[in-house]
């Protein structure tokens, strides 16, 4: 069988892990293949809410196998927590859950690093997540990382001191002013360390191209998004891993022409959490009401997320880079009651009209050119079908797809699993 890819298509916070959750039942294996913590995938059924940081959104489905592939970074402490959180649920873990030997580490140390290499940057900052992921990431490409399959090394310890070491050396040479007790951090580590042990290491590549040679079918799930990737998003202003399609190859071990489908989410305006630039961000009422009805906070971090219209130059880009063959279209809901809706389907860069995504998105350079839409008023909450949608939604939705030439295959109308409409 083949493998399907699911991804962010903007700044994050798509709405990936509702439809993880909505499609599990397809597939046989849910796989996570980078980031960590940093991610928050919001999950709604039964009346219930839960956010997953590091745990794939096919948790919640008895049928799945859900796998933190070798491309993730992973923070005992928060994954501790996070089956804390599931506990009431009654997951069998230990079989529902395996965990890629070859996962790196977020070490006390590396949130440390995170917090003093941003504090160090003052106006500049990232505005990160100050998970750890930035220092973890940088220790695994300069070889100095530990992974999950060290726990299971009699020298562990050792092997984690001589790190932490380096790390605090590290930490006082940034001269920021940082409050921490490392006694206690560690003591928290070494014990979430021990509940990690309980639950299924694995060679995940093994794994996984085993199930596909028996036919099994899986669906990795992104994290971040495109405009977030390393390499094609707005650096510096990005993450530290592949959110990208190919992110799910080295992530997983998955060669590329196992990829069959490659599913990205956008939602039907744009938002950003953190610094960085962003074309389209509206300072007025308009923005400040998609926040509110979007309910636009960070599920990670609390923090505001900035909105603006959409931007099918950015999203043209994403599509590209992705391969996308589908495209989801996320909180259509959110924009009803607007008149009239701006679409960006061009930049003023430099001068120049482009439809391109330029290496330089600064404000002073681009000027986002908007083609503008009729809005619409009714709610679509309860809606149930395409044929429901008022003419000038179904208008919105023809337009994204002629300007992408990718299909919107389903349009998602609230946050809970049955808000979903497939056309
Ligand atoms: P992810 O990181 O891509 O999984 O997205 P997040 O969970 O961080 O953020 C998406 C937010 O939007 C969550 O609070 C979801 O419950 C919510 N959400 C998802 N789809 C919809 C939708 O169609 N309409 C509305 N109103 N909310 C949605
Ligand atoms: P999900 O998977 C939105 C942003 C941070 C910051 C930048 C770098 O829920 O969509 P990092 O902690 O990675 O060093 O932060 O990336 N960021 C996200 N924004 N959704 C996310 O994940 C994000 N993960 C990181 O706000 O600007
Ligand atoms: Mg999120």
């Amino acid at each position: 069988m083949t493998v399907d890819l699911l991804l962010g298509l903007q700044w994050g916070d798509e709405g990936k892990g509702k439809i993880v959750d909505v499609l599990t039942s397809k597939y046989d294996i849910i796989a996570r293949f980078q980031g960590g913590p940093n991610a928050g995938h919001t999950l709604e059924f039964d009346g219930i809410k839960h956010v997953l940081r590091t745990i794939p959104s096919g948790i919640f489905h008895e049928s799945s196998v859900n796998i933190i592939g070798n491309g993730v970074v992973m923070d005992p402490v928060v994954f501790q927590k996070e089956l804390e959180g599931l506990e009431k649920f009654n997951i069998d873990i230990k079989s529902r859950l395996l965990i890629s030997r070859k996962a790196h580490l977020i070490l006390p140390t590396h949130r440390l690093l995170d917090a003093a290499s941003e504090a160090s940057k003052g106006k500049a900052k990232i505005g990160s997540t100050l998970k750890g992921i930035g220092p973890t990431y940088m220790d695994k490409t300069g070889r100095n990382g530990i992974r999950v399959g060290d726990i299971e090394l009699e020298d562990f310890k050792e092997r984690y001191r001589a790190l932490a070491d380096k790390h605090e050396a590290m930490i006082s040479f940034y001269d920021v002013n940082l409050q921490y007790d490392l006694k206690e951090m560690e003591q928290e580590f070494f014990a979430a360390v021990e509940a990690l042990k309980e639950l299924t290491f694995i060679d995940s590549e093994a794994y996984l191209n085993q199930a596909l040679k028996d036919g099994k079918s899986i669906l990795a799930e992104g994290a971040q998004g495109s405009l977030l990737d390393i390499d094609f998003g707005t650096y510096p202003f990005v993450t530290s891993s592949n959110t990208t399609a190919a992110g799910a190859c080295t992530g997983l071990g998955i060669a590329p022409n196992r990829v069959k489908d490659v599913f990205g989410i956008f939602k039907a305006y744009t938002t950003r959490v953190g610094s960085g630039p962003f074309p389209t961000e509206l300072f007025d009422e308009v923005g400040a009401t998609m926040a509110k009805v979007g309910n636009e906070f960070g599920s990670v971090t609390g923090r505001a997320r900035r909105c603006g219209w959409l931007d099918l130059v950015a999203l043209k880009y994403a599509v590209q880079v992705n391969g996308v063959t589908q495209l989801y279209m996320m909180k259509g809901d959110v924009l009803s009651g607007f008149e009239t809706l701006q679409v960006c389907t061009a930049y003023k860069y430099k001068g120049q009209e482009i439809d391109h995504l330029p290496y330089n998105i600064e404000p002073e350079n681009v000027e986002p050119i908007y083609v503008e839409k009729k809005g619409w008023n009714a709610d679509l909450t309860g809606m149930t079908s395409y044929e429901e949608f008022p003419a000038e939604l179904k208008e919105y939705i023809e337009f994204i797809e002629k300007e992408l030439e990718v299909p919107i295959k389903v349009i998602s109308v609230g946050p809970d699993r049955t808000q979903t409409i497939i056309k």
